[in-house]
């Protein structure tokens, strides 16, 4: 999915932004905010990833109901932010870094994600 495809089709009203709600797993990006819904709880969140800064909007929420990074696979509480699970890779290596996911995982702790607003109405989200 490039960036274009993922870019909500917004309307703004009173400070909010509306879109249609996140399919399952999915997220999308409505200006600072990479937005999807975890547990059937609806989600706002900053969009750079404390690791290599990639835009979490293109990521997707697995299971769990955590965000992952669709660059090396970080993965954040979106309720508060918070990395649970370090990267696996560095730049343009992909794979297992003993050592170094924990101590990124370690560091952003210090920088947790932003945390926006978002609001299930009807089908719709609003956002800010
Ligand atoms: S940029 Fe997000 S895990 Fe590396």
């Amino acid at each position: 999915m490039t960036h274009a495809e993922n870019t909500a089709d917004a309307t703004e009203t009173a400070g909010w932004t509306e879109i249609a709600e996140p399919g399952p797993g999915e997220v999308r990006r409505v200006g600072q905010w990479a937005v999807g819904s975890s547990r059937g709880a609806p989600f706002a969140v900053s969009r750079r990833c404390r690791h290599q800064l990639r835009d979490l909007s293109d990521g997707h929420v697995d299971a769990e109901g955590c965000l992952v990074c669709p660059w090396h696979g970080a993965r954040y509480d979106v309720g508060n932010g918070e990395m649970v699970e370090g990267p696996k890779g560095v730049a343009f290596y992909v794979g297992p870094t003993p050592g170094y996911t924990q101590l990124v995982r370690a560091v952003a702790r210090w920088v947790p994600l932003r945390i926006g607003r978002a609001v299930r109405r009807g089908h719709s989200l609003f956002v800010r």
